[in-house]
């Protein structure tokens, strides 16, 4: 509970009771092709698939106020005007509730009588969002009968948001609409080109008029706030050419006291072939549409609708359940951890409110981390999303950096050149194989993205080239050369960049003699995991002799880590362009890093001899906060050329000793790989979303799902959050809490029973739908230690070690792990 709203497990819903809260707190509708993303104030847009080319709604990002364009419905109550989301009137309402839900939002507002209540979701296999709108008059019986008018009102994107935003000069004078009996039509460069309309229509009730344009329903020089067809309960029903674009549906209602009105909206995109674009010359063929008010247009349908929605998310989650005595635990990685990474499987870092939808595709290594959070839910989907990355991995290894969803095409503009990006993809497959035990996928015929077809080369050739892509680009010390960036996109050690705006990504030489000289150690340590996860694969398909180059490919890396980066307490997290260590106590700032304890520790190093203990010793007592760990101590204080945008940020903030919630899950990680179970437990609840509630004003964003950076101690606001939503921390998190801290982990051969807890836990159950089996595991902890599985019993049968074996009878199996 806090001062803006309070998690309802029952229904899976976070609810929040007033509207200013102290961002715009937000959710996603949308599962396949169509999403749209909803403020608690009814804020936000939907889109077709891709954010900037597809855009169906006009938002202005960065706008005063804040998140001041939507979704919305208007009443006019008398003289009163009001809307349920607050916003954008502000008029005070009696009673507001958001409740964000899982692929919907619900938002009631009550004002002098009146209640509305408007849910929007998008109905699975639909193109389209539903506002579904119940008003009810709660005045005492007996009163008269109340007349409001109520006005749907949303403004029109002309298709590429980022266009739409910039070209004036011509947008200005080519919107076109279509209208008929409750049904606009959004059909601009339809005549030419395009293929495909949107359309926004009223079904329950019969509108009394319409607006098309938004200099007729706002003004030119009003706001939002009050617009004036609603001042004047009066729309003009024209249609329009040119200018800003509206659709707007005004509905008068009688209400009797203690009646309730339903009535529902649609807002919805549709192709039509090319031969069949037009009904009549120049009249659009409307036949999608009647195709769609067939399926929805009835109340009846809607609730249907719905239904299956709530239906396929239960489903998805009946996959992974856990009973654990911590309730923050259980309501994130239950419900709305989950619930995130398939946010990011389905929009990677496209759009949220931090993220503008006009900005970054898919990212290669942001999407093949994604992967990890949800093979359990979508193996299909993860299956897919594997293919059509590794599509974008060139002949040599490297990758392009990112590549458009609507052509699955590599971003030419950015390239390649990100050294660790390569590395990612054995360890999606890894885990997409470990959790289905299909090893067919490593056969499948892609192809590199600078070939022609004829030269196809395999899932497992993309996996070979990966890793002989970083043993061929070392440096001088026998690490991996950084190229532009690893994982951390703001350590660019060849850019020395001078020039205002350049992006640091793109500047500076990354072929040349020079460049080959900067190294990662974090990709060091990366490149022994993905080692590690393609030698199971190898031993899985029975190739012992290739599988045991890899292990000893890594051992050969880890030897060349203790050599040349182990830094006496820490191990260094880079060497620059000149050959000097980053993160080590001979820099003059004396600097530790927390990527490279976490990935040499992952990466299995140092876990004999005290080294790996001691580096995160160090992490514990030199980058620990309350409100997570951060990226480096001591903070840049000045720009540094030859470190890039990391020394670009203010002190605290992102990459610059700010809280990067995603590498924190490493070291959650680590810490359970040495046993440290109330350490792990520690760091997972000082970034849990959950666990922010007590200090909603300090960290800001959304308590339910993650976001990407707290700011760190020497930030002027330290503990507040940004970038919410879409962050790998979303499925390094479930795979920290769900595989390592409860430590359910899916293997080559089977499930790895493996938890490392508090020790104060008495223990806990999971509920795993694995291979196509039930699996209930009850953990005990009667002697109170964090890790060890001292027996393990399967359906009442002892069996050695921690693996419970894949070929048991039946669909349901039950275990029982004593740890001790
Ligand atoms: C951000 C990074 C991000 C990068 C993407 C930088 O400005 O700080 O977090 O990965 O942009 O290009
Ligand atoms: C966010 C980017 O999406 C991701 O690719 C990168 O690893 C992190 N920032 C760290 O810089």
């Amino acid at each position: 509970m806090n001062r803006y709203g309070h998690f309802d497990d029952d229904a899976r819903e976070y609810v929040i009771t007033r509207p200013d809260t102290p961002l715009p707190w937000i959710n996603y509708l949308g599962c396949e092709d169509f999403f749209g993303i909803i403020s608690n104030t009814a804020g936000g847009y939907c889109f077709y698939r891709d954010a900037r080319l597809r855009r169906l709604m006009r938002y202005r990002y960065n706008n005063v106020p804040l998140d001041s364009n939507g979704r919305y419905l208007y009443v006019k109550d008398g003289d009163t005007i009001w809307n349920p989301s607050w916003k954008p009137t502000r008029t005070e309402l009696d009673r507001y509730e958001c409740r964000h839900g899982l692929g919907y939002t619900q938002i009631t507002g009550q004002k002098d009588g009146i209640e509305v209540c408007v849910r929007y979701f998008v109905p699975l296999g639909q193109n389209l969002e539903v506002w579904d709108v119940r008003v009810t008059s709660h005045r005492p019986a007996g009163r008269q009968t109340q007349k409001i008018s109520l006005f749907g009102f949303l403004e029109w994107c002309l298709w590429d948001a980022q266009d739409d935003t910039t070209n004036f000069q011509r947008n200005f004078s080519i919107g076109q609409v279509e209208a008929q009996k409750n049904a606009i039509f959004h059909v601009t460069e339809y005549r030419e080109r395009r293929d495909h309309f949107a359309y926004f229509a009223l079904f329950g009730a019969d509108a009394l008029g319409f607006e098309t344009a938004r200099d007729r329903f706002v003004g030119v020089h009003d706001g939002l706030d009050k617009p004036r067809a609603v001042l004047a309960g009066k729309c003009e029903s024209k249609l329009t050419l040119g200018w800003a674009l509206v659709g707007a549906h005004q509905v008068d209602l009688d209400l009797q006291p203690g009646q309730t009105k339903r009535l529902h909206l649609l807002l919805g995109y549709c192709e039509n072939p090319q031969n069949r674009k037009f009904e009549k010359p120049g009249v659009v063929n409307k036949a999608p549409f009647r195709k769609v008010a067939a399926a929805l247009g009835s109340a009846a349908q809607v609730d249907e609708h719905f239904q299956k929605l709530k239906q396929y998310w239960s489903d998805l989650l009946s996959h992974y359940k856990a009973n654990v005595p911590d309730r923050n635990v259980a309501r994130m990685v239950n419900v709305w951890n989950q619930y995130q990474c398939m946010t990011t499987l389905n929009l990677s870092r496209s759009a949220s409110y931090f993220e503008s939808g006009i900005g970054r595709g898919m990212g290669y290594r942001d999407s093949n981390q994604d992967l990890l959070g949800v093979v359990h839910l979508v193996p299909e989907r993860a299956r897919q999303r594997i293919l059509d990355l590794a599509a974008t991995q060139l002949s040599d290894g490297t990758c392009y950096h990112q590549y458009q969803p609507l052509t699955k095409k590599g971003n030419t503009a950015l390239g390649s050149g990100f050294n660790d990006d390569p590395l990612w993809l054995p360890l999606s497959v890894a885990s997409y194989i470990n959790e289905t035990g299909d090893t067919t996928i490593l056969a499948q015929r892609i192809g590199y993205a600078d070939k022609e077809n004829k030269d196809r080369a395999t899932l497992l050739d993309h996996l070979e080239i990966s890793i002989a892509y970083t043993l061929k680009n070392r440096g001088p010390h026998g690490l991996p050369l950084i190229g532009h960036a690893d994982w951390n996109d703001c350590l660019n050690l060849n850019c020395f960049s001078q020039t205002p705006g350049e992006s640091f990504q793109l500047a500076g030489d990354i072929s040349g003699p020079k460049a080959r000289i900067a190294e990662s150690v974090m990709i060091a340590g990366l490149f022994c995991a993905a080692c590690q996860c393609m030698a199971e694969i190898y031993e899985l398909t029975r190739k012992t002799a290739k599988s045991r180059a890899l292990r000893s490919a890594a051992e050969k890396m880890r030897r060349v880590i203790l050599k040349t980066a182990w830094d006496g307490k820490w191990f260094r997290r880079a060497y620059d362009a000149l050959g000097k260590p980053i993160g080590s106590k001979t820099n003059k700032q004396r600097r530790i890093f927390i990527e490279s304890q976490a990935w040499s520790i992952l990466g299995r190093v140092g876990l004999n001899d005290g080294k790996a203990l001691a580096a995160l010793d160090c992490v514990r007592q030199q980058l620990a906060t309350p409100n997570g760990i951060m990226l480096q101590q001591p903070a840049f204080s000045t720009y540094r050329g030859e470190y890039g945008e990391i020394t670009s940020y203010p002190p605290g903030y992102k990459e610059n000793a700010g809280i990067f919630t995603h590498n924190n899950t490493w070291i959650q990680i680590a810490e359970t790989i040495l046993g440290r179970g109330d350490q792990a437990m520690a760091y997972y609840l000082s970034i849990c979303p959950a666990a922010k509630e007590r200090q909603i004003d300090t960290y800001r964003c959304e308590p339910y799902v993650y976001s990407q950076m707290t700011a760190g101690k020497d930030a002027l606001t330290p503990g507040e959050a940004k970038n919410s939503w879409l962050t790998g921390t979303a499925a390094w998190s479930f795979v920290s809490i769900s595989q390592y801290i409860l430590g359910i982990r899916p293997g080559p051969r089977g499930l790895v029973v493996d938890p490392c807890i508090p020790k104060s836990w008495s223990g806990f159950s999971v509920q795993r739908i694995y291979r196509g089996k039930m699996y209930q595991i009850e953990i005990k902890n009667p002697r109170g230690v964090c890790k060890g599985v001292r027996s393990l019993t399967i359906d009442r049968k002892a069996i050695n070690g921690n693996v419970i074996p894949l070929n048991l009878p039946g669909k349901q199996v039950s275990v029982v792990a004593e740890l001790g």
